[in-house]
């Protein structure tokens, strides 16, 4: 397993629209523990492949990494097929835009259908964090930041610190 070097805000890679996965094979499998081990390193929650720069529709999620409820969930393909009306804020921060977190308004309830490590087709019905997450994931294979849902000052003022921080790594 290896830790990957994670990709950060501004970079055009973020905005590409991931390709969809065919077959789970070993090869993506020790890709997607990779992934997990790279998302364990930097303390988040969900990662998506974009992240360190390889645009396939991959996700791992594991919403309580150093807790009893440890549980990753390697999600192939997703596709949204069910949301609420009522809405949910959290406040959200990612990996790829180091040091900003801001409130972000989402369906609460949602069902998700995506291919899981065995090439399996799965529904999952999530509301609460793993929603929000979920979506969060989603947005990624799909070009789009947490911060692409705020204002344009707000998304600015999250790029400009996310390119001062990339910058100071650099250095
Ligand atoms: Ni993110």
């Amino acid at each position: 397993m290896a830790i990957l070097p994670l990709v950060k805000a501004p970079d055009p890679r973020l905005k590409l629209v991931s390709q969809p996965v065919e077959k789970v094979d070993a090869a993506l499998r020790a890709f997607m523990a990779d992934m997990v081990e790279t998302m364990y390193d930097a303390k988040g929650i969900g990662l998506a492949a974009i992240q360190v720069g390889v645009p396939k529709r991959v996700v791992v999620i594991d919403l309580d990494p150093q807790g009893p409820e440890s549980k990753v969930l390697y999600i192939v393909n997703p596709e949204l097929v069910w949301s609420s009306d009522e809405p949910n804020t959290y406040n959200e921060g990612c990996l790829s835009v180091p040091e900003f977190w801001d409130d972000v308004h989402r369906p609460a309830k949602i069902r998700v259908r995506y291919m899981d490590e065995n090439n399996k087709t799965q529904e999952v019905e999530a509301d609460g964090l793993f929603a929000t997450c979920l979506q969060h994931e989603i947005d990624h294979i799909n070009g789009l930041l947490f911060i692409d849902h705020l204002s344009k000052l707000k998304r600015n003022m999250a790029l400009r610190k996310s390119a001062k921080m990339k910058r100071l790594e650099e250095d």
